[in-house]
C-alpha cells in the first residue's frame, strides 16, 4: 500500500515497485490520478482522506492485509502566523502524524501477532531534522513522524516486522517543492523523485532506520543544525531562506 499515491513522490514510489512486481493498493483523496495511475501499474485504488478518522480506520484495515506500507502521504503548506486555525493545526497533524502513527501501530500489532513479515516505510523529510522559517506545523510534523519512526524501528529488532524512515531533502521535478517554486540558495542540489523511491526500495529490502535521500553537503548541514539550531537559524536568515520560503 502506498498513500499519498497521487502526488509526485507517491506517483515515482508506485511506478518502481509495480516495475518490480509489487501488487499495489494505491490510496489517496484525488480518485481521478489515482486511477490512471492504477491502469499503469495494474493496482488497486482505495479513495481515502487521511484527515478523516473513519477513512483511517477503513484504511488501517486494509493495510493490514498488505506485505508492505509506504505511508507517504503528507501535506506542506503552512498559514501565515496570524491564519492558523485550531482546524489547520488539526488537519496537518492527522494527515502527517496521526494516520501514518495509526496506520503503522495497527500494521505491526497485526503482523506481529500472526507472526508474518511486513515492511513499514514512512516518510519524513530533512524538514524532521532542521526547522526553517514559515514551515513551524510541517516541521512540527515531521519532527514528530522521525521520533515515532525511529522509535518503532527499535521495539521492532528481532521480529519479522521492520519499520525505517525515508528523509528526502529538496526534490526538483514533481511534489510539494517542485511545485512551490521556490529559489533554493546558490549550491544547494537537489535529488529526483526516482532517488526517492530507490529510498523506498532500500527502506523495503535492508530496514535501515533512516535513509536519506539528499546530496552529502545537506544532509551534513541538517545534522549540523539539529545540533546547533540557533546559529543554523542566523546563518538561514543571512541567506535570506525567509524571503525565499515566502508565499508556500
Ligand atoms: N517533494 C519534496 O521535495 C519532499 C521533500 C521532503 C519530504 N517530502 C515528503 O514526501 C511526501 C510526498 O510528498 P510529495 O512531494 O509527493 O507531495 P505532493 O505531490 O503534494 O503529494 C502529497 C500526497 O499526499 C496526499 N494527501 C495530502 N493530504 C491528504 C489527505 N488529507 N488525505 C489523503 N491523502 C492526502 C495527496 O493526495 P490527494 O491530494 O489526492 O489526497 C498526495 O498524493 C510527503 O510526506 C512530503 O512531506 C517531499
Amino acid at each position: 500500500m502506498v498513500t499519498g499515491a497521487s502526488g509526485g513522490l507517491g506517483m515515482a514510489i508506485s511506478r518502481e515497485l509495480a516495475r518490480r512486481g509489487a501488487e499495489l493498493v494505491l490510496t489517496a483523496r484525488r480518485e481521478d490520478l489515482l486511477a490512471t495511475l492504477a491502469v499503469e501499474t495494474n493496482g488497486e485504488v482505495v479513495v481515502a482522506d487521511l484527515a478523516n478518522r473513519h477513512d483511517v480506520d477503513r484504511l488501517t484495515e486494509d493495510a493490514t492485509g498488505c506485505d508492505a506500507i509506504v505511508l507517504n502521504a503528507g501535506m506542506g503548506n503552512d498559514n501565515e502566523l496570524d491564519e492558523v486555525t485550531p482546524e489547520g493545526i488539526d488537519q496537518v497533524i492527522d494527515v502527517n502524524l496521526r494516520a501514518p502513527i495509526q496506520m503503522a501501530v495497527a500494521f505491526a500489532q497485526h503482523k506481529l501477532a500472526e507472526h508474518s513479515p511486513g515492511r513499514i516505510v514512512l516518510v519524513g523529510s530533512l524538514s524532521g531534522i532542521v526547522a526553517t522559517p514559515n514551515t513551524r506545523m510541517y516541521n512540527a510534523t515531521k519532527f514528530g513522524l522521525r521520533g515515532f519512526a525511529l522509535s518503532l524501528h527499535q521495539d521492532l529488532l528481532g521480529t519479522s516486522v521492520a519499520a525505517s524512515l525515508v528523509a528526502p531533502g529538496f526534490i526538483r521535478d514533481a511534489g510539494m517543492f517542485a511545485e512551490n517554486d521556490i529559489e533554493l540558495p546558490p549550491g544547494v542540489r537537489t535529488k529526483s523523485p526516482q532517488d526517492v523511491a530507490l529510498g523506498v526500495v532500500t527502506a523495503i529490502e535492508s530496514a535501515p532506520p533512516e535513509v536519506f535521500v539528499a546530496p552529502p553537503e545537506l544532509r551534513a548541514a541538517a545534522k549540523f543544525s539539529s545540533v546547533l539550531p540557533g546559529l543554523s537559524a542566523t546563518i538561514q536568515r543571512r541567506a535570506g531562506v525567509a524571503d525565499r520560503t515566502s508565499g508556500r
